[in-house]
């Protein structure tokens, strides 16, 4: 018989050594992140997927599940909180939806979508910041990432490569890639490495079939994320590979 935790007041079983996140995932359950693949070691950075865990607030992804805990994940605290991630995540880059080839299957918009968010509400910092289109097949676009690290995790964990890191701290964070020049062309990167599939947003994406879904017919179009994203049902597959963009 496994050992529970309560989820929203709903037992979910775990395994010894799993996560919050890895167990309700498994079991079905949906709690936001932008940041986590089951089958990547977990990197804590977007907190979206805070929880209440009694008196105390912590990363689903980062917390060992614990036979008896009491996990809340939909208060409307959690919620504001989440809410107010995404406008921050909105306005530190360059996130113009309409144009963007990822609408409709890009998890930043669909999980402010999930948290109500209407407006970005603060005032946008319009980076500028390059386009690497230097790569045959993939284009990145570093106006659109989110600093999520699974691309980075997915290259060293799964593809044996290092082709990513995020370089500087705080406010200077950035990804860059590793070759002398910083060009994607200069590296071992290829459209079939899983680092290429994982990108959550519109960041790292393959070129010439930007539109071969048309808007309207893509993953978060036809499911929300917190249907799309729930363990076995997980239509979007990890990080939207199963998008046909
Ligand atoms: Fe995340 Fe995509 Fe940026 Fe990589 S390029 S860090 S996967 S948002
Ligand atoms: Fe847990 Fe990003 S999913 S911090």
């Amino acid at each position: 018989m496994p050992e529970h935790f309560l989820l929203d007041c709903e037992p979910v079983p775990f395994t010894p050594g799993q996560s919050v996140m890895a167990a309700a995932h498994a079991a079905g359950r949906y709690i936001p992140h932008l940041c986590w693949l089951p089958e990547l070691t977990p990197h804590g950075a977007c907190r979206l997927c805070t929880v209440r865990i009694g008196p105390h607030l912590a990363a689903a992804c980062t917390t060992p599940a614990a036979a008896g805990m009491m996990v809340e994940s939909q208060t409307a605290e959690l919620i504001a909180q989440r809410r107010t991630m995404l406008q921050l995540l909105f306005v530190e880059g360059n996130h113009f939806c309409p144009s963007c080839e990822r609408s409709g299957s890009c998890a930043l918009q669909a999980t402010a979508y999930a948290m109500g968010m209407l407006e970005p509400h603060f005032d946008p910092f319009y980076p500028e910041r390059a386009v690497d289109a230097s790569h045959p097949d993939m284009l990145l676009d570093f106006n659109r990432c989110i600093l999520c690290a699974l691309c980075v995790r997915a290259s060293r964990e799964l593809d044996g490569k290092n082709v990513f890191a995020l370089a500087g701290r705080g406010l200077a964070t950035r990804l860059v890639v590793d070759s002398a020049s910083g060009r994607l062309a200069d590296t071992a990167f290829s459209a079939s490495d899983r680092a290429a599939q994982v990108c959550p947003v519109g960041a790292l994406v393959p070129k010439r079939v930007g539109f071969a879904r048309p808007i309207g017919q893509r993953v978060y179009d036809l499911h929300p994320i917190d249907e799309a994203r729930s363990g076995d049902d997980d239509v979007a597959g990890p990080g939207g590979e199963a998008l046909a963009r």
